[in-house]
């Protein structure tokens, strides 16, 4: 798996990956979202020193998104999705093992890694799980929060 700073023309991928019906379901903000919209805030996230958009790419093929937030330099959180016909294969958990590697390089202070998943995406829970991230809490809206500490 090769990983890569997302760059302009990764733009309409990216939305049609995230407007894909189980992204959005799996989704804290689940209605679909206009290339309007999208393109602010991608153009806006590339120039974010705290976030970064990441593409994983097998073969020269994008599989997936990772997207890394962080507010203190400690703590990223993490979100990830992939492109429709590439989920169900084990590329998940290979891109979430793979990526804790470029988030150190990108954050060298870097201590934990959270992610906030909905308690019914079962293949999310599974990846995090199986990958070491321990479940910290549920929240009263059904959001399990994960975390992994490197
Ligand atoms: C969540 C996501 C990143 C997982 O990646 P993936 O490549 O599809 O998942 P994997 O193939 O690595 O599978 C992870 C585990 O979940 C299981 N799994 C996969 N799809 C599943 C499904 N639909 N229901 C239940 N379990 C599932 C797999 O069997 C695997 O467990 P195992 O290793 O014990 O067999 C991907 O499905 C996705 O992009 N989903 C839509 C967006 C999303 O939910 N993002 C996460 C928000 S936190």
């Amino acid at each position: 798996m090769n990983y890569r700073d997302a760059e302009p023309l990764d733009c309409d991928w990216i939305l049609t990956c995230r407007n894909d019906p189980e992204t959005r379901n799996q989704s804290f903000n689940s209605k679909e979202i206009s290339l309007e919209e999208h393109t602010l805030w991608f153009n806006r996230s590339l120039t974010m020193t705290n976030r970064k958009i990441i593409i994983a790419e097998y073969e020269f093929t994008r599989i997936g998104v990772v997207r890394l937030d962080y507010e203190d330099v400690e703590t990223i959180e993490i979100s990830v999705f992939l492109e429709p016909e590439q989920r169900g294969k084990g590329y998940g958990q290979i891109i979430l093992k793979g990526i804790n590697e470029y988030a150190v390089e990108w954050l060298p202070s870097l201590k934990q890694i959270v992610a906030l998943v909905k308690q019914t995406n079962l293949a999310s829970i599974r990846a995090f799980t199986k990958l070491g991230y321990i479940q910290q809490h549920v929240s009263v809206d059904n959001i399990v929060t994960f975390k992994l500490t490197l």
